[in-house]
């Protein structure tokens, strides 16, 4: 991969090398990284791994995935998700963009360990460049729980650029209630966004299909899944560095929880269509 440009980038890279290797150390067995979606009815004690694959689970459903299709899947954290989607999708290829050096490496190793890497290819590539993707080639892209640190008016060109005509962008995404616009002059919440203003952006390159707010289902695991973690993790075998980013991940779980809950949060599942026409200014 080329050097990372931005500084917020290499910061976030960094961040998901840490969460990799305090993940492994810890031996969690299913290493997905997102807040789940809880249906009603479940336990309040029901593993939160659960939750987290049926997040991945809905994005699949959402997509609409065929046998022939070729997915990419930015932000694949451990992989974790590809190899649930290998298990229980028909597709042709898929091939992974993460920009956590440690994450690429585990994906990759894990892929040939279970003889999987002709089906899914992991890549050291940023969501907004897509390294050596043709354009109009894609029929899926995925983005589960991470367009939140994308550059987003670069991401959406680029998609828009390797998607075929009708093709889809599906992503499980967190933004600002628009009543929070001010706080996107912060520099760690700029690229978060409001659902406005990303909605716009969007916009320039596709046509929203649906926008389903999953709020409800998202928040109880947003409230427990980085304590549930926690609480079973080696902590004292943690370096200071590891520690340190999983204290700031429960704190900022925290303000999301309840972001979520007051609806100055905003959870969705978008399926957008790449626009055959492209917007002008
Ligand atoms: C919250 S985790 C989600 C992981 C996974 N999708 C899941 O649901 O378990 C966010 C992921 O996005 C990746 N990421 C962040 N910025 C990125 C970028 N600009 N390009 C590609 N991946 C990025 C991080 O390295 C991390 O793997």
């Amino acid at each position: 991969m080329t050097e990372i440009a931005s500084s917020l980038t290499r910061a976030v890279a960094r961040q998901y090398d840490l969460f990799q290797t305090s993940l492994e150390r810890m031996g969690k067995e299913r290493k997905f990284l997102n807040y789940g979606f809880t249906v009603t009815g479940d336990e309040p004690d029901d593993p939160i791994d659960e939750r987290q694959q049926r997040l991945c689970l809905e994005v699949f459903k959402a997509a609409d995935i065929g046998p022939d299709h070729l997915v990419v899947d930015v932000g694949f954290g451990s992989g974790e998700q590809d190899f649930l989607f290998a298990r229980t999708s028909e597709f042709r290829q898929l091939i992974g963009f993460n920009i956590s050096d440690r994450q690429v490496r585990y994906a990759t190793d894990r892929a040939r360990g279970e003889k999987l890497d002709r089906k899914l290819t992991f890549c050291l590539g940023e969501a907004e460049l897509l390294p050596g993707i043709a354009d109009a080639s894609v029929d899926r892209l995925l983005a589960i729980e991470c367009a939140f640190y994308f550059d987003r008016p670069r991401f959406y060109r680029r998609a828009a650029q390797v998607l075929k005509p009708g093709g889809l962008l599906v992503a499980a995404d967190i933004a600002l209630s628009d009543r929070l616009a001010f706080l996107t002059r912060r520099e760690d919440l700029g690229r978060v966004g409001t659902a406005s203003e990303n909605r716009r952006e969007w916009e320039r390159s596709f046509r929203t299909r649906s926008v389903r707010h999953i709020n409800r289902q998202t928040r109880p695991g947003v409230q427990m899944s980085v304590w549930r973690i926690l609480k079973t993790a080696p902590l004292a075998r943690f370096t200071a560095a590891e520690r340190r980013e999983w204290l700031k991940l429960a704190y900022y779980s925290q303000l999301v929880a309840l972001g979520l809950s007051l609806e100055l949060v905003t959870y969705d599942l978008l399926v957008l269509e790449k626009s055959v026409l492209e917007k002008k200014e």
